[in-house]
């Protein structure tokens, strides 16, 4: 299904823009001030003894961040900044080529880190505390370890999936860190000042309407203005105004509570379960999504703003949310 809040899957052209859009630096990154302010000390601390960052992690939901702080943090310690995957990471060769192609104090950004195999895991556990590779060749009683030394580097990590971490791999960051959803003042701020870099103008109360619907993710509001500003385009008008963009997000079906299509039918399932306590498998069955998607992308926002609770038993609707879908009255959203 093609989401207009879509967190996930990003189109080549988002991803360009959202390059040209990402801050360079902690004084444009707007929110998540305790991350900042930590890091800030941890990076200025690091200069003055002129080492290498200590090793970071961060988790949090899709589109909220963490690769935009490993780019900062690189810039912040002039220092460059290798950027791959996990699942690029395939052999144990193919992370010897990244670590030994490490120069000095350079930044080496791990994406999805969660989905290391255990074998590379367990090459970067010396890799990040000594500085040291230590690579098996051949097997049997011919097997050699040989060492390498690899210059003194800074791992960044990110993940969606903090629990799929094993604990000797996180134990290993020495600074980790939860980015948490914005708040649409937060929001608001980003996307003026997107905005401005877009060529327009975005009005107060027109940021505000995109930021109320954009699931509390940076991502979700910059893609929403792009079509918002499209709208302004097609009608002529310099400035975003509050009502073109009410008009433009009515268009593209955005609810004004942030919810998104697969948002709506997940409460929508767990509405109409008659007060059952549900199971991740069996919501995940009934939208035919897997279960990460739904645990990463779907569940964070609801549970973060108190839409739906986790018990023992499974998933249920807060009280907040039975009250706005109308339990009882009318049971659904539209
Ligand atoms: N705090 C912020 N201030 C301003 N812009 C931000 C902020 N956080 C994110 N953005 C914008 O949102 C876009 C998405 O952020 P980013 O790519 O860093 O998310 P992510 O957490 O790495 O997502 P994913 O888990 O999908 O990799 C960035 O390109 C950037 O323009
Ligand atoms: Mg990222």
């Amino acid at each position: 299904m093609d989401r207009i809040v879509e967190i996930e899957k990003i189109s080549l052209e988002d991803e360009k823009t959202e390059i040209s859009l990402r801050p360079s630096d902690f004084k444009d990154y707007v929110g998540q001030e305790k991350i900042k302010s930590n890091l800030s000390v941890a990076i200025e601390a690091a200069k003055k003894r002129k080492d290498s960052l200590d090793h970071t992690l961060f988790y949090g939901a899709p589109g909220l961040g963490k690769t935009t702080l490993a780019h900062i943090i690189a810039n912040k310690m002039n220092a460059n900044i290798k950027v791959t995957s996990a699942p690029m990471i395939e052999k144990a060769g193919d992370l010897a080529a990244i670590l030994t192609n490490l120069e000095n104090g350079d930044a080496l950004f791990i994406d999805e880190i969660h989905r290391l195999s255990p074998a590379i895991e367990e090459i970067l556990y010396s890799a990040m505390e000594d500085f040291r590779l230590d690579i098996i060749i051949g097997s049997g009683p011919a097997a050699q370890t040989i060492k390498i030394d690899i210059p003194p580097f800074t791992l960044i990590g990110a993940t969606t999936r903090a629990g799929m971490i094993s604990a000797p791999l996180r134990d290993r960051f020495g600074m980790q860190f939860r980015l948490q959803f914005y708040t649409p003042d937060e929001l608001a701020i980003i996307i003026k000042s997107a905005a401005i870099k877009l060529n327009k103008i975005c009005q107060d109360k027109a940021a505000f309407e995109i930021a109320k619907r954009s699931r509390g993710t940076p991502r979700i509001a910059l893609r929403l203005l792009k079509r918002v500003r499209d709208f302004a385009d097609v009608s002529g008008e310099d400035e975003i105004n509050e009502q073109r963009a009410i008009f433009a997000l009515k268009n593209l079906g955005v609810n004004d509570l942030g919810f998104d299509e697969m948002d709506i039918r997940y409460l929508e399932i767990l509405a109409n379960s008659g007060n059952r306590a549900l199971g991740l498998s069996t919501i995940a069955a009934a939208l035919s999504e897997d279960e990460h998607t739904i645990e990463d992308v779907v569940e964070p926002y609801l549970l973060a703003n108190g839409y739906i609770e986790r018990t023992a038993k499974g998933r249920i609707l807060s009280f907040k949310s039975q009250e706005i879908l109308g339990i009882n009255k009318e049971k659904t959203l539209f």
